[in-house]
């Protein structure tokens, strides 16, 4: 697959990034009481090989093509195990190359729960510290990049997150933020539609409200984002298919086919 080139002309030198996310890792214990007969009698969705090779087989790809950086943008798991989150972080130890995550919307819930914020709170703490020690929000920098790592799986943000965002969005040092959900734009919401029949996106036009959840802090970021000229790109995931579209006027959104499907790609920043 053919790299997806990034023009950053403050950057010192080239920066090569490995995107991948969606594996939906199945390692877990038989006696795991939390994960239903019905799910273990017909596992879905059905890897390729185990959850170690399909790990691996992603961070050796990115340390042979020499990448800078591995951003991993959630899904990671199916479910949060301790299995799970162990395989994760040893593999991640072992791997010369730094990786940055985020959530998804599987890293914290079991099949057959029903939830949003309570049950991440709940539940995303099982994984620590696969998702470092602020989920929620992070900002880093590597090579002159600045990285902006969000957890918006539940699809919408929060004041604490949008203030943060909106922060790091009047420095102008150009920046690359990372989301698990897409944010939605025409083109990539037809497609979401055709393949999960709903359009799994945030800050669609038909989900900006949840009963409980106030919509403002959401609409306040993607306005932000919008008008941000710092903002270079934007790496996501979740829909299960490899699309890039602009998102806002110059940016690109760039999602990556499920990684236990193979899933991956290339971003080439260069000056
Ligand atoms: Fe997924
Ligand atoms: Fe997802």
């Amino acid at each position: 697959m053919s790299p997806d080139r990034l023009q950053v002309k403050e950057l010192a030198a080239p920066l090569r990034i490995y995107q991948f996310s969606d594996t939906h890792l199945q390692a877990h214990s038989a006696s795991d009481p939390l994960i239903p007969e019905s799910w273990k009698t017909s596992p879905k969705p059905v890897l390729p090989c185990s959850n170690e090779e399909l790990v691996d087989q992603h961070l050796e790809r990115a340390a042979e093509g020499g990448a800078d950086l591995i951003l991993f943008v959630g899904d990671l798991f199916h479910f949060p195990t301790p299995e799970n989150r162990n395989l994760v972080l040893n593999a991640v130890k072992n791997c010369p190359v730094p990786v940055w995550t985020v959530p998804g919307n599987h890293d914290w819930f079991y099949p057959g729960q029903d939830g949003w914020e309570e049950l991440r709170e709940q539940q995303l703490p099982l994984l620590n510290p696969v998702f470092g020690e602020s989920p929620s929000y992070w900002l880093r920098e590597h090579g002159g990049l600045r990285i902006l790592g969000l957890d918006n799986s539940t699809y919408f943000l929060t004041g604490e997150q949008a203030d943060f965002l909106e922060q790091a969005l009047e420095d102008p040092a150009p920046l690359l933020l990372m989301i698990h959900i897409p944010i939605s734009a025409p083109g990539l919401r037809e497609a979401t539609i055709a393949k999960h029949g709903n359009p799994i996106l945030m800050a669609d036009p038909e989900g900006r409200e949840r009963q409980g959840i106030d919509p403002e802090p959401t609409r306040r970021a993607m306005h932000r984002l919008r008008h941000a000229s710092c903002l270079r790109g934007i790496v996501s995931a979740h829909v299960h298919l490899p699309y890039s579209c602009e998102v806002f006027p110059g940016v690109t959104q760039w999602i990556a086919e499920a990684g236990y499907r193979g899933g991956y790609r290339w971003l080439e920043c260069h000056p």
